[in-house]
């Protein structure tokens, strides 16, 4: 197939797009950098011994899109491209909204205008808001506490809008849980800008030397070690889940949502743990008062794309943790010192 990978040059972009590569499928990558790397392409083509076709431009430019869905004869786009940070949310919710809520409707408007009709969309687990039910099924009532989360939601009503409004759009959002790792080679991986906000990556950059230690927010949840729990996911198991996803959803229209987790929690001392082990040594650690905002666990149930994708995740907290250890002890400074 012929797909549009907008962000692809990111985080989860990037393997995504590796894998569609190596699936067989032809990829246009779209990326304005405001949080990607021109490295990460070359590496990409490398890892995939051939090259995804690369344009810079934003999603909210409207004839860019248009003129690249005509020009590369766009089947499908996966739409990653946006911006993620929770906290930095709350401060710039104008910019959160523009890029998020106003770059999607900018995507469909092109699409729509340029006969494309199959859209997978990065959402994510934060639009369950503060539900306590534990697992998360897909009907789990949702609700969000900040303009990051509500730029999702507000994406996701806007696909299932325009769903019910005409039956010949396929559109599928995909809940992420917590996404961590990096690509088995060591050459793609997690490289936030500034002081990370995710656990990960925090700990990965107090192994390398970067951080002197974690802050570990809250031991007195009411989870089994007191501190936090999440539904980790290996980012090429969540890149998997995507190119299920699009053959599932190609030619069936209509809404589908799928939440992509290992439906497994950890704890943050768990996750603290298996990064040591994998580093080889012990990372300093405080624990200090909770987050703003955090909630005490969070974990999928991924019945669902189980059953309706023949997806489900296969690697365990160990392996992100090795295989985010190898891309940062690779990569101390992430891409920023590329080769
Ligand atoms: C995980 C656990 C923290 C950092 C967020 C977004 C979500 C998605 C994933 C985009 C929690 C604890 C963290 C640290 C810590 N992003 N922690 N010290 O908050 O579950 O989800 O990222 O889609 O939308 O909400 O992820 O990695 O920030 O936190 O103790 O320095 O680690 O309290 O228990 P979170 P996280």
């Amino acid at each position: 197939m012929r797909v549009l990978v907008t962000g692809g040059a990111g985080y989860i972009g990037s393997i995504t797009t590796l894998q569609l590569l190596q699936a067989g499928h032809e990829v246009l990558v779209l990326d304005n950098f405001s949080n990607a790397k021109p490295a990460v392409l070359a590496r990409i083509a490398q890892l995939a011994g051939r090259e995804p076709v690369f344009r810079e431009g934003d999603v909210r430019d409207g004839a860019l899109l248009r003129g690249l869905l005509k020009e590369q004869r766009i089947e499908a786009v996966m739409h990653f491209a946006g911006l993620k940070a929770v906290g930095e949310s709350v401060h710039k919710p104008l910019e959160y909204f523009d890029n998020n809520v106003q770059g999607s409707l900018s995507l469909l408007a092109a699409m729509r205008d340029e006969g494309v009709r199959t859209l997978v969309f990065s959402s994510s687990a934060t639009v369950y808001g503060l539900a306590e039910t534990m697992p998360l099924r897909e009907d789990a009532p949702t609700g969000t506490t900040n303009p990051y989360g509500r730029s999702k939601l507000m994406v996701e009503q806007v696909l299932q809008d325009l769903a019910a409004a005409d039956p010949a759009w396929s559109l599928c959002a995909l809940r992420y849980f917590n996404p961590v790792g990096a690509h088995a080679s060591g050459r793609l991986g997690e490289d936030p800008q500034g002081i990370p906000n995710n656990l990960m990556p925090f700990i990965a950059q107090v192994a390398v030397g970067r951080r002197a230690a974690l802050q570990v927010f809250g031991r007195d949840y009411a989870t089994p070690d007191g501190t936090g729990v999440r539904d980790y996911i290996h980012v090429e198991d969540l890149a998997a889940g995507h190119l299920a996803a699009l053959a599932h959803v190609h030619g069936r229209p209509g809404w589908h949502v799928f939440n992509l987790g290992t439906g497994r929690g950890h704890s943050v001392l768990e996750v603290l743990r298996a990064y040591e082990a994998a580093c080889g040594k012990p990372l300093a650690h405080e624990f200090v008062p909770r987050r703003g905002g955090d909630v005490a666990q969070s974990w999928a149930d991924p019945t669902r794309a189980q059953t309706l994708l023949g997806w489900q995740a296969t690697l365990g907290l160990d392996a992100m943790c090795v295989d985010s250890w190898r891309w940062q002890s690779r990569n101390p400074e992430g891409y920023g010192d590329a080769a």
